[in-house]
């Protein structure tokens, strides 16, 4: 009997393979090249599962040119790449990587906040351009983080990782969520449930930690953004398109806002070029998971959904389990 063709989109950590073509006849992209919407649908055409990456769209137009699949596996929490209705739709299980990333993700949350509010990158920048005379007293003044208020949008598994965090800084730490969270985790988190406005309004740090959906495009826009204090600094280490990024712009250069520290972007990899302009925006290439333990993990928890989607019918991490 023939086994299962697979197509991995983009290239992947050896034994990732290795376990992959224990399986199934693979199909690797070790050269990393990125697939356009054709590629990707010529590549799919015979293939019965798909381990994905972000970078690549799965929706309707795609899984009419791909009657043989089964299976979609995201290399990501996120996926928002992946048109859930319509897998449905064609039978196709979608799965993500939840879990896995949530420490790292936390951790580099924290070397946000305290690059943008310690304006890391931006002396670090200077000083390697030979600018450095000597040691002044108002040199590069920073904003403390230590007994601040954090706040907190979205408290999922991430947000009460960034949280618990909070706690080395004796920060006061508020949080809003689409559900308050029960007593015993607010307490875990020593976190409180405050409304959107009162979060906006008294966080000196506003971190994000939810998921792209139509329901989260531009939660935070010009609006939301006028709310909060012109000393606050904004963190994104979450998607993409759950703020506005000419709104938060326009933001930082007015000063109504001081600084924001930004892992994902509209439009990724090309960035709003205002951005790059700015010297209060600390601007990193979406890598909040990117730790050799972390992105390992993922992927070898994408290829045992693969497995399992493909010989069980049963994947730990079922996007769409009505399929
Ligand atoms: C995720 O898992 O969604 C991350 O953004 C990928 O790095």
């Amino acid at each position: 009997m023939s086994r299962p063709r697979v197509l991995v989109t983009r290239e992947v950590f050896d034994d990732v393979l290795e376990y992959l073509a224990r399986h199934f006849d693979v199909t690797p992209n070790q050269a990393d090249t990125p697939m356009s919407p054709a590629a990707l649908a010529q590549a799919l055409a015979d293939k019965e599962g798909a381990l994905t990456t972000l970078s690549e769209r799965v929706d309707a137009a795609l899984l009419a040119q791909c009657p043989k699949l089964k299976a979609v596996c995201n290399i990501a929490v996120g996926f928002n790449n992946i048109d859930l209705k319509a897998c449905t739709e064609r039978g196709v299980m979608a799965t993500n990587t939840p879990g896995v990333l949530d420490d790292s993700t936390a951790d580099f949350t924290w070397a946000l906040i305290l690059a943008t509010t310690r304006r890391v990158t931006e002396t670090e920048a200077w000083l390697r351009a030979g600018q450095w005379s000597g040691w002044k007293l108002k040199q590069f003044l920073g904003t403390d983080v230590h007994h601040a208020t954090l706040g907190i949008l979205g408290m999922g598994r991430i947000g009460q990782a960034v949280a618990r965090r909070a706690r080395g800084f004796d920060m006061t730490v508020l949080y809003h969520n689409t559900r308050r969270l029960s007593a015993e985790v607010e307490k875990s988190c020593h976190a409180a449930y405050v409304s959107m406005d009162e979060l906006l309004a008294r966080a000196d740090i506003l971190t994000l930690h939810m998921p792209y959906s139509p329901a989260t495009h531009h939660i935070i826009g010009a609006k939301q953004l006028a709310r909060m204090k012109n000393t606050a600094i904004l963190i994104n280490a979450a998607r993409g398109g759950v703020v506005d990024d000419a709104a938060l712009v326009e933001a930082l250069k007015r000063g109504t806002l001081a600084a924001a520290g930004l892992d994902v972007f509209e439009n990724e990899p090309t960035l709003n070029p205002e951005f790059l302009k700015l010297k209060n925006v600390v601007l990193t290439p979406h890598i909040a998971s990117s730790t050799e333990a972390t992105r390992r993990n993922m992927a070898m928890t994408a290829a045992e959904n693969l497995v399992a989607a493909l010989t069980t019918g049963k994947p730990p991490n079922l996007l769409n389990p009505p399929v």
